[in-house]
């Protein structure tokens, strides 16, 4: 079926073949925005995390047909392509947040719905749950703090 999505600001018919899909699965399969990263599909590692009428939701268990006529943020709408101008994209730059990548859009966007709900600094680290393989948290830290 044809349904209508709202996403980075626009838009989109998409074709889904169920109201019950998740909506990763629409955003990095059937819409290519590959930037949102599935992880363990239970609610559990934060790698899905997109904004939804700016609450911070899970995309592997967030069902397609819950998302239409909502405003959906994905780390793909952060910023102008290829600018990384965002002020928690630059703070990750600025103290070199990642190593190999794959949780960071996540953690990137439950920092901005925290941002978006008024919690700066320390407020958004106690929010921050998200599990990173690689153990970036101490550089997660440091750049909350400047958020
Ligand atoms: S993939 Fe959604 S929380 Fe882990
Ligand atoms: S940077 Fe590799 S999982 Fe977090």
């Amino acid at each position: 079926m044809n349904i209508t999505l709202n996403v980075n600001g626009q838009n989109k018919q998409v074709a889904v073949p169920s109201l019950d899909m998740p909506l990763l699965w629409v955003l990095r399969d059937i819409m290519g925005l590959t930037g949102t990263k599935y992880g363990c599909g239970i609610e559990v590692c934060g790698a899905c995390t997109v904004i939804i009428d700016n609450q911070r939701e899970h995309a592997c268990v967030f069902n397609v047909g819950s998302a239409v006529g909502k405003k959906i943020t994905t780390i793909e709408g952060l910023s102008a392509p290829g600018t990384q101008s965002h002020p928690v994209q630059k703070a990750w730059i600025d103290n070199q947040v990642p190593q190999c990548g794959y949780c960071q859009p996540g953690m990137i966007m439950a920092c901005e719905a925290a941002r978006r709900a008024g919690h700066h600094g320390t407020e958004i680290l106690s929010e921050l749950k998200h599990l990173c393989v690689c153990g970036t948290y101490q550089r997660i830290r440091e750049a909350v703090k400047t958020l």
